[in-house]
């Protein structure tokens, strides 16, 4: 059976005659700009998050990056964040002008290990980006905790973890602000590019709102110097229609989840995700944790399963980061989960015969491997 990594074209399929005739509205009143589907976007989505207001922009990388720059985060001043991560978490603390201070993870778990965080901070330090990867929480009371102690700020980094609950209370609701990306894939997906940011102070989001459209309040008043990060009209639209359905997919994502761990249980080889008590993760991705993640990749991909890897290579060992001079070693449990990880399949509408047909080619590759050892 083909098992494809992610179908979006199955969550879609249903909603498509209300998000084109939302288009439709829009292609006719020509009011592509902050037309008023953003702001009900934006009223939607605060009221999903349980908080006075959200900011969308035009990615989640501008997400983090203007919430840095609203913060005050500039050059001479460092942010802690994880090496094993997306791209643009670290990238948009470069953006700022700011250095970038990577810690490890907590063994055995994907986030960020707030031990490791504490030793990280020196008198130059603003703040923490703690990442709830594959939709999987972070330790944000120890964070939060941290902060307070040395008087940081706390961005979550929650684009892979819309709707995920941490003691019961919404991932991007916890600290200073929740950053999102609507990026396709993710459990909330734009037709394009999105992000938002959402914060309890209303200041900070009237800083992000306003550097989101070149510094101003007013059409020809520029106060500070900003950019041009708005989210399009069409895709406000779109995302207030799916957000509606938000809740649904992510409860057939943990479906799907509680299926793996169940039918993956019986392999010993096979790491499966570890979910702290006080977390309900939202899935986002599925990873898996085996020493030979490439051979069982290849294996699967000649039965017609497609998988994914988040992450292949820790954010220290890319080529921008060079000059850091962060050798082998420098965070080994980040760099143990880069040489391990495998993402298997997971999207709400993937059926469990699919997820079936996933686990037990897993358990045909385990079963060969022994044969031949
Ligand atoms: C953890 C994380 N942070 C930030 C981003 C950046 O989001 P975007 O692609 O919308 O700029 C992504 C998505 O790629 C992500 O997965």
């Amino acid at each position: 059976m083909n098992v494809p990594f992610v179908d979006l074209s199955r969550q879609y399929a249903p909603l498509l005659p209300e998000i084109q005739a939302a288009m439709t509205r829009i292609i006719k009143r020509c009011a592509f700009i902050i037309g008023a589907e953003v702001k009900e976007f934006e009223d939607h989505m605060a009221r999903w998050m349980g908080l006075p207001q959200v900011c969308t922009v035009s990615n989640g990388t501008h997400a983090l990056y203007l919430t840095l720059k609203a913060l005050g985060v500039g050059p001479g001043d460092e942010v802690i964040t994880v090496p094993n991560t997306a791209f643009p978490t670290s990238e948009a603390i470069n953006l700022t002008g700011a250095d970038v201070v990577f810690a490890d993870i907590t063994p055995g778990y994907f986030n960020l290990d707030p031990g490791a965080v504490e030793r990280a901070i020196t008198p130059k330090t603003r703040g923490i980006i703690p990442v709830h990867l594959y939709g999987i929480p972070a330790d944000m009371d120890a964070f939060n905790a941290l902060a307070g102690r040395h008087g940081l700020f706390v961005i979550e980094d929650t684009a892979q973890a819309m709707g995920a609950r941490y003691r019961g209370r919404k991932a991007g609701s916890l600290g200073t602000a929740g950053c999102f990306s609507f990026f396709p894939s993710k459990n909330l997906g734009a037709f394009g590019d999105g992000g938002a940011v959402a914060s309890a102070d209303p200041e900070l989001i009237q800083k992000v709102r306003m550097l989101a459209n070149h510094g101003r309040k007013e059409k020809y008043t520029h106060e500070m110097i900003g950019t041009n990060s708005r989210l399009d009209t069409l895709k406000a639209a779109q995302l207030s229609i799916c957000l509606d359905c938000l809740d649904d997919w992510n409860r057939e994502r943990r479906k799907a989840a509680s299926l793996y761990d169940e039918l993956l249980e019986p392999f010993e080889e096979i790491g499966r995700p570890h979910v702290p008590q006080e977390c309900e993760p939202i899935w986002h991705v599925y990873v898996i944790r085996y020493e030979k993640r490439d051979e069982l990749a290849a294996f699967l991909k000649e039965r017609g399963i497609r998988t994914g890897l988040h992450y292949p290579l820790p954010l220290h060992f890319q080529p921008a980061y060079a000059s850091l001079g962060l050798g082998e070693g420098s965070f080994p449990e980040a760099e143990k989960a880069c040489r391990e990880v495998l993402s298997l399949p997971m999207f709400p509408k993937i059926t469990p015969d699919e997820v079936r047909a996933v686990a037990a080619a897993v358990g045909e590759f385990l079963k060969g491997r022994k044969k031949a050892g």
